[in-house]
């Protein structure tokens, strides 16, 4: 017997070894918890979009295995672009090293360590992921949401009595509602502008089309499943002009609980004026039609910039039967450049990509946009695979838009910067709502 013990330990010593048995062990207080206050406290804490919470051992440790799944397949923390295009800031993908020591903890038993180890709790501002807004704007009443059936897109003005220009380096919509807030956008309204000039400030009202002719807006800052708030680098911000007003759009769906919600967006206004101004753009298409049952069905949207734009951050937003999109840039010179790849696209995960390095797109580049969608009974999302889906607006339809957060430089009072025109295209109507 001692003999088979002998020779178990010396097959065994060197696998042990290898294996890393004779390093310290992972510990949570050490080792895991850094991890997991750097890549997931952001959304897994009270008030946020995770199920629960990974604040402290105790929350963590009912869910080892689950984190363990999740980091290995990369699930978790949610990431979708292909590191083979671009660089994003926002990255919020593991490291290997990361993958590994969490793997390594909950291998090793899952061990809470010395409690000397522990770091400091990461500090977050409750409620909110931008920091303390400098302003508040909430609906001015709650919206009761019915059990069931489909809710017409709600829109309710709010002004912002803002006697000034301001400008918003920041800005997050705080659904009341998360079960029931399907999407928010919040558009601005320039002083003078005859759209939707109808609306009563503070009511709820339903349109039909937000294509009146007589637009005069500017996409502000949205929600939509699984998105990151604006979050823009000091110098650069978005324009509030003195007397705009804001009109919420809010898509709600039934969940077979009635409900109420009452939305927030929370801005942080920029210390200084900003030298950059910022704003979105699209490429959108509105009339494919994607056939019953389709698997893989290709929709194209485009748009050839008008002017030079140093473009900031990409946010594809297709629906349910979203699978992958790819934006490139076709430059005047003919060269291409694929400037984000989401090979796996989902629905619940619409992240917008901020890039690490600002890219000058020179006047004429064609942004390209293409994306797959998978119209069959094997897409698990699928509400209706014997139907052929066209553009629309409710999550039953399909949707194609690319937005895109860009640059001019801002003209200073001189107009030194900028030959006049240039700074203007952006603030024109862009041609049409992203929804
Ligand atoms: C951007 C927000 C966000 C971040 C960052 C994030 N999570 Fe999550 N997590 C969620 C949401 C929302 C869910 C529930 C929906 C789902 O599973 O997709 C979830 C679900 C989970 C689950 C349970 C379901 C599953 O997929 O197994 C685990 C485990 C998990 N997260 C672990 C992590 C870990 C570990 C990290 C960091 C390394 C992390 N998450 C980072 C939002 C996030």
């Amino acid at each position: 017997m001692r003999r088979i013990l002998c020779s178990l330990a010396v097959v065994l010593t060197p696998i042990l070894a290898w294996a890393g048995v004779d390093r310290p062990p992972v510990t949570f207080n050490k080792d895991v918890l850094p991890i997991l206050q750097r890549n997931c406290q952001g959304c897994h804490r009270p008030g946020e979009a995770a199920p629960m919470p990974l604040l402290t051992y105790q929350d963590a440790r009912p869910w080892i295995k689950a984190i363990r799944d999740a980091v290995l397949q990369q699930r978790m923390p949610p990431w979708f672009a292909d590191s083979q295009h671009g660089k994003f800031a926002n990255d919020r993908s593991l490291s290997q090293a990361e993958i590994d020591t969490l793997v390594a903890w909950v291998d090793g038993g899952a061990r809470e360590g010395d409690a000397a180890d522990l770091p400091p709790p990461r500090e977050f501002v409750k409620g909110w992921n931008i920091g303390r807004p400098d302003l508040v704007f909430e609906m001015p009443r709650e919206f009761h949401v019915p059990d069931s059936g489909t809710i017409q897109y709600q829109y309710v003005v709010i002004p912002t009595g803002f006697t000034g220009d301001r400008w918003v380096q920041m800005a997050e919509i705080r659904p009341g509602n998360r079960a029931l807030v399907h999407h928010v956008m919040v558009y601005l309204r320039e002083p003078g502008s005859k759209w939707l000039h109808w609306a009563k400030p503070g009511e709820p009202f339903e349109v039909r089309s937000l294509r009146d002719g007589s637009r005069r807006f500017d996409l502000l800052v949205g929600f939509v499943p699984g998105s990151v708030p604006q979050m823009l680098k000091p110098g650069q911000a978005k324009l509030i002009k003195a007397g705009s007003d804001l009109v919420f759009e809010l898509h709600y769906t039934a969940n077979g609980k009635a409900g109420t919600d009452r939305t927030r967006m929370g801005l942080i206004f920029a210390k200084e004026p900003p030298v950059e101004q910022v704003s979105t753009i699209w490429a959108k298409n509105r009339v494919f039609v994607i056939p019953a049952g389709a698997p893989n069905h290709r929709v194209d949207a485009e748009r050839t910039l008008d002017h030079d734009v140093t473009l900031l951050a990409l946010l594809p937003h297709m629906h349910l039967r979203g699978k992958s999109v790819q934006y490139r840039a076709v430059y005047p010179t003919g060269e291409s450049q694929i400037l984000l790849d989401v090979p796996r696209y989902s629905v619940n995960w619409q992240l917008s990509y901020y890039l690490k390095e600002p890219l000058l797109l020179p006047k004429g580049t064609r942004i390209e946009c293409t994306g797959y969608f998978d119209n069959s009974a094997n897409n698990p999302n699928n509400p209706n695979s014997a139907v052929a889906v066209r553009y629309g607006k409710q999550s039953q339809d399909e949707m194609m838009v690319c937005l895109m957060d860009v640059t001019s430089r801002r003209r200073d009072e001189s107009g030194a910067s900028i030959q006049k025109g240039d700074g203007e295209v952006l603030q024109r109507p862009s041609p049409e709502p992203p929804d």
